[in-house]
């Protein structure tokens, strides 16, 4: 039995195949209607989501399974004090794949030893958000025709930003990619990451405060919301949540095949007059959530 809790759980060669698969299902949906027929996914959210859960509701719909769950902490028995090692044994009797959602880092980890079907991580507080991830790569995929020789630039809290941690641990893995780092300085790139994927490998970076400056030379821009409920005080978020503001202006400043991703929610750190711009991929990006999530469930669950 397989789980995804980390990115790097999949073999480049099998994340090739699910955005093959994810591609396949855009052009041929019909084909997949009937896939997960008496299927069940359960939806564990201990933390709000509206695209990771909504989509991976949808993806398994649409691959004629079926759905259950719970949306909020408050909901579940969690909030008697209820273990997630409790709550995955039982759940794991009433489904055939759970994704789980939760504010503390490891507990998919811990749901996945104590778990009788896979367990996907749908993020873990600061940590991890790997079908992010796979969001991601089938979005560069599709936009720009592979991932090898990227700058890739990536902005905001890159602290706290899970989906930014396990993007870069996925790039690392293609030839010719380089990262920017782009962050006030409370918010850099934690160490741990840095060493594993970027500094250990040989990878070329650099870490700047100044967007405008990098601008020029980035082909992917990976925009981030800074992670309110993950700060210790107020005062701090409200100090840097406008650190930067993807506006129109500065987007000029980037090369016309540029394109610019983001998990969303976004906040303010891409103004909406950059919607109507082509090289705005973000809500294509979201789009492209649910095929890949529906080419992991075909995967996870071993569905030829
Ligand atoms: C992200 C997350 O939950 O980490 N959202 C998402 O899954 N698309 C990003 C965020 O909340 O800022």
């Amino acid at each position: 039995m397989r789980h995804l809790i980390d990115i790097l759980d999949l073999s480049v060669a099998e994340i090739d195949e699910l955005i093959t698969t994810a591609n396949d299902i855009i052009d041929h949906p019909e084909v997949y209607r009937e896939k997960c027929r008496y299927q069940k996914l359960a939806t564990l959210f201990f933390e709000p989501s509206t695209r990771t859960r909504l989509s991976f509701e949808a993806a398994m719909m649409e691959l004629g399974g079926n759905v259950l769950g719970f949306s909020e902490a408050n909901s579940s028995s969690a909030s008697k004090g209820e273990s997630v090692a409790d709550t995955v044994r039982v759940v794991s009797e009433y489904a055939d794949i759970i994704a789980m959602r939760h504010p503390k880092e490891g507990a998919p980890l811990v749901a996945s030893m104590h778990s009788g079907v896979p367990i996907i991580n749908a993020g873990d507080g600061g940590h991890n958000h790997p079908t992010q991830t796979l969001t991601d790569l089938l979005t560069i995929q599709r936009e720009k025709g592979g991932f090898e020789n990227l700058t890739v630039g990536l902005c905001g809290d890159l602290k706290f930003g899970r989906t930014v941690h396990s993007l870069i641990a996925a790039m690392s893995r293609y030839a010719g990619v380089r990262f920017v780092l782009i962050s006030p300085e409370e918010l850099k790139l934690p160490s741990y990451v840095k060493e594993a994927y970027i500094k250990s490998k040989g990878i070329p970076y650099e870490q700047t405060t100044s967007l405008e400056e990098v601008m020029p030379k980035l082909d992917v821009l990976y925009m981030t919301r800074v992670q309110r409920e993950r700060f210790f005080n107020e005062e701090d978020y409200l100090r840097l949540k406008n650190s930067y503001i993807l506006t129109p202006e500065k987007l000029g400043l980037a090369k016309p095949d540029t394109i610019v991703l983001h998990p969303l929610p976004r906040v303010n750190e891409i103004s909406t007059a950059v919607d109507n711009d082509p090289r705005a991929a973000y809500f294509r990006q979201a789009k492209n959530g649910k095929y890949i999530r529906m080419a992991l469930i075909l995967k996870l669950l071993e569905v030829r």
